[in-house]
């Protein structure tokens, strides 16, 4: 099949690569040259295990072709992805106005029948505007050509994309017409291991169902997030509990690890859109509204730690803080629990010993950018040095069984605290280190 995908931020590039690999012929367009010339160059805007292996693989091959002009690629095409950014608007709600530009353009170049498929995340009714904006502009040119327009969410998941693409547990697709089903049962086929997982719905229903995944993924980490805030002051231990839950088929273990809050480009946006969209309708959302409160406030729980070990005051103080990605294998750094640590920290007056392996340049020239309380460091252990205590904010594979002797070497405390439950307490005690991790009473030997 000939595919455009329109946009080449995260979902468009996975998405049009592996659309590429199975041996269909893709162009990816993009209006931003710099980003257009250096794909072509092989130079991959985002840090995703694989993809640039797939998409030099592919470029080479010719099946992976980059274009700033969408209407080269609508000429040849007859599938048109629409992989646009719905950037977080001021008032919470998903910003449509790139999804909109695309519309229109496809609208003015489209030089046969189309078929436009939604891979945004947009909400319920977006369908519907891009159908009446693309009209709009045939109506301008008095043509009469035809298209159909698609919902077909995506549900890839940073780190673990291009498996996500390749493999799908399942595609959904909303439609107004069998055709459009047919082009596109045809295009998922090789993707799917079993048809039952090509879920075909309405459009609006397709559309929700994103909204739907993401906020039910982030009900389940606030609700255990909320269960660790109660088992530090009862003195259960979170750790236990999960898999005490985890064990009943209908709870799962998927999905129930607490931590130092949600991040990323989906879930705390995701969710803010769909309180806004059920606020437009005149419906609150108060469970919604407090799986994000409760998001906002875990954010800040290893600060309460540090105070309550140091002080309020932590002028002279450094602490080494491991992981800025939102998550590991990522080097995408949007809302993540670090940036609220580390502004949070450093404006308590103390100074910052960073190290991560990928996201350190998105730091430095971004989200902490300008912040010259932080040092970034080249390696783990040297972000330890003469700090006063450890602070674990991702959990990279590298942070899993580091040398403990070495960290309490080079602490001047021997003080970890942990936003994402890695080690034992039973072990660090062992090695003289004080455990302040989450959803369990710290376990304390030393005191400051
Ligand atoms: C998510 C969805 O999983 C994916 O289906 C959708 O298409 C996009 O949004 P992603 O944002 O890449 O994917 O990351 P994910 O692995 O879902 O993690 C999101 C956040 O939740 C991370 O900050 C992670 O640390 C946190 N998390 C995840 C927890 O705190 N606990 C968990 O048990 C799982």
């Amino acid at each position: 099949m000939k595919i455009a995908v329109i946009g080449t931020g995260y979902v468009g590039l996975v998405t049009g690569t592996c659309f590429a690999n199975m041996g269909n012929t893709v162009w990816c367009v993009d209006v931003d040259e710099k980003k257009i010339e250096n794909l072509k160059r092989g130079i991959i805007p985002i840090y995703e295990p694989g993809l640039s292996e797939m998409v030099l693989n592919n470029f080479k091959q010719r099946n992976l072709n980059f274009t700033t002009k969408i209407q080269e690629a609508l000429e040849v095409c007859n599938i048109c992805f629409i992989a646009v950014g719905t950037p977080m608007g001021e008032d919470g709600s998903a910003d449509l106005h790139y999804v909109l530009d695309v519309a229109e353009s496809i609208g003015k170049y489209m030089s046969h029948h189309m078929y436009v498929v939604d891979k945004s995340t947009v909400p319920v009714g977006t369908a519907e505007k891009v159908y009446t904006r693309i009209q709009e502009e045939l109506s301008k040119r008095e043509s009469n050509l035809t298209f159909d327009v698609i919902s077909n969410p995506e549900f890839l998941k940073e780190g673990n994309a291009i498996s996500d693409c390749m493999k799908p547990d399942r595609i959904v697709i909303g439609i107004n017409n069998e055709d459009a089903e047919e082009i596109m049962r045809e295009l998922y086929k090789p993707y799917l291991m079993n048809t039952e997982n090509f879920i075909v719905m309405d459009i609006a229903s397709a559309e929700m169902t994103k909204y739907a995944a993401n906020s039910m993924l982030a009900t389940k980490i606030s609700f255990m997030n909320e269960i660790s805030n109660i088992c530090e002051r009862v003195g259960a231990d979170i750790n236990k509990i999960r898999k005490g839950i985890g064990s009943d088929k209908r709870i799962g273990y998927s999905f129930i690890y607490p931590g130092c809050g949600y991040g990323g480009s989906c879930f705390p946006k995701d969710v803010k859109a769909l309180i806004k969209t059920a606020d437009e309708y005149g419906y609150g959302a108060p469970l919604l509204q407090s799986v994000e409160e409760v998001n906002n406030t875990q954010k800040l729980v290893l600060v309460e730690k540090v105070k309550q070990r140091f002080s309020t005051n932590l002028l002279g103080k450094v602490f080494a803080v491991w992981g800025l990605a939102f998550k590991p294998d990522t080097d995408d750094m949007r809302e993540s629990a670090a940036i609220t640590i580390i502004e949070e920290l450093t404006e308590l007056g103390a100074e910052i010993q960073a190290y991560d392996p990928k996201a350190m340049d998105e730091a430095r020239e971004c989200y902490l950018k300008g912040n010259e309380r932080v040092t970034y460091c080249e390696s783990k252990y040297d972000a330890l040095k003469g700090a006063d205590a450890l602070v674990l904010v991702t959990e990279w594979k590298e942070f899993r069984s580091p040398d403990f002797y070495e960290i309490k070497e080079r602490l001047r405390n021997p003080v970890i605290f942990d936003g994402r439950n890695q080690y034992s307490a039973k072990s660090l005690a062992k090695y003289g280190l004080d455990y302040y991790q989450i959803g369990v009473r710290p376990s304390v030997e030393v005191t400051a």
